[in-house]
């Protein structure tokens, strides 16, 4: 091939070259660089030539490829640089647009009951405790003094699980009350083993059972339960705690509070808690009518007894609140199956927003 020949083939192809795109450019690679590109037989015909031409010929090949090679790098950059330039402009952030509305949860009004309870009480030195769902007969009955024939052993009232012959049911419990055997249980074998040990404050908030559903009631509802024991607390201390922890939940410094005779097995002498409210409007403070919100007493003998806490000793208060109940109270809720739905609209009207503090009107 002449050198007059290779210009020409030089500037086709630089021509074509110069518009291809990504494609055509390794096309063109190939068909002139390849194995068998016109380049390559050029420099496998020089074996054939007489040294001389051989010399000449071959530098005038190898420049031809030299120019070959870099016409194509040469493009392969400008297509590079126009790919990355669409990229940048496609794909920029504009991070001056404002932020898109996130739909954000909020806190269940009874998880946001439990933060209020917890907050109330651990300001007056009680810790959190918790307990199993699935209690046994002992602890939820028994030890509580609850006698085999109560009703609220009954199978109407209660979910029994499967029991081994010969062995009570375990029961899916029906209060919160059975963590006071815990508690006292573990309690009385640390000072057993001659561990010191500090009075019992606590509160529990929890599941419970029962076999009821209506619009007041569902088989699965939340109570909390308090309990202190000390060498001398009183019926006093039981008084200022609960009067204290109405008023500051209800958020009314002034709110009447009335203990009321009552009867619990577990408790000596046991007293109802009602507060001031006017039954026709919902306002609680006001008006002349009470409402019962909680039951509680001092801890009956026997239960101390149950436990291996010496009654003469030791004597405390103890407490149970469903956590239904006054959350409705609070908040104007008047069905308590909607707790349990799940429905969103209700979550955003009745939930809190879940960093939110829980505040307390009067707190302690
Ligand atoms: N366990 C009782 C219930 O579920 C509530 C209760 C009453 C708990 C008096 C107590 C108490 O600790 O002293 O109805």
């Amino acid at each position: 091939m002449s050198g007059d020949d290779l210009k020409l083939l030089l500037e086709q192809a630089e021509a074509e070259i110069s518009t291809a795109d990504a494609a055509r450019i390794e096309a063109l690679r190939v068909s002139l660089l390849g194995k068998n590109g016109a380049v390559t037989n050029l420099l496998k015909s020089l074996g054939g030539m007489e040294p001389e031409a051989r010399k000449e010929a071959g530098a005038r090949i190898n420049h031809f490829k030299t120019q070959i090679t870099d016409a194509l790098f040469a493009r392969r950059a400008v297509l590079d640089e126009a790919a990355l330039t669409a990229r940048l402009a496609a794909e920029r952030v504009d991070v001056t647009q404002p932020p898109r509305p996130e739909p954000t949860g909020t806190l269940h009004p009874l998880s946001r009951t439990v933060e209020e309870i917890a907050a109330i009480f651990g300001a007056m030195g009680f810790v959190l405790k918790e307990g199993p769902d699935i209690e046994s007969d002992w602890n939820n009955f028994s030890a509580l003094n609850i006698p085999s024939h109560h009703p609220a052993r009954a199978m109407m009232d209660t979910f029994y699980l499967q029991a081994a012959p010969n062995e009570r049911p375990a029961v899916l419990r029906t209060h919160t009350s059975p963590v006071q055997i815990r508690t006292m249980l573990e309690w009385a074998a640390k000072q057993a083993a001659g561990e010191p040990v500090a009075p019992i404050r606590i509160i529990v908030p929890g599941r419970t059972f029962r076999a009821d559903h209506d619009a007041t009631h569902s088989p699965m509802f939340h109570q909390f339960e308090g309990l202190v024991i000390g060498p001398d607390i009183t019926l006093a201390h039981l008084k200022g705690c609960l009067i204290d922890f109405l008023r500051a939940f209800f958020g009314v410094p002034s709110l009447p509070v009335r203990f009321r005779a009552s009867y619990f097995p577990f408790t000596e002498p046991s007293m109802e808690v009602d507060i001031g409210w006017n039954k026709r409007t919902g306002e609680i403070g006001a008006g002349t009518d009470w409402l019962e919100i909680l039951g509680s007493g001092m801890v009956h003998p026997n239960v101390l007894a149950n436990v291996g806490i010496d009654p003469r000793k030791y004597q405390g208060f103890a407490f149970g609140v469903g956590l239904e109940r006054i959350t409705m109270l609070k908040h104007g809720i008047n069905d308590l199956r909607l707790f349990y739905e799940s429905d969103i609209r209700w979550l955003r009207h009745y939930g809190f927003a879940a960093l939110s503090p829980a505040s307390l009107h009067e707190g302690i």
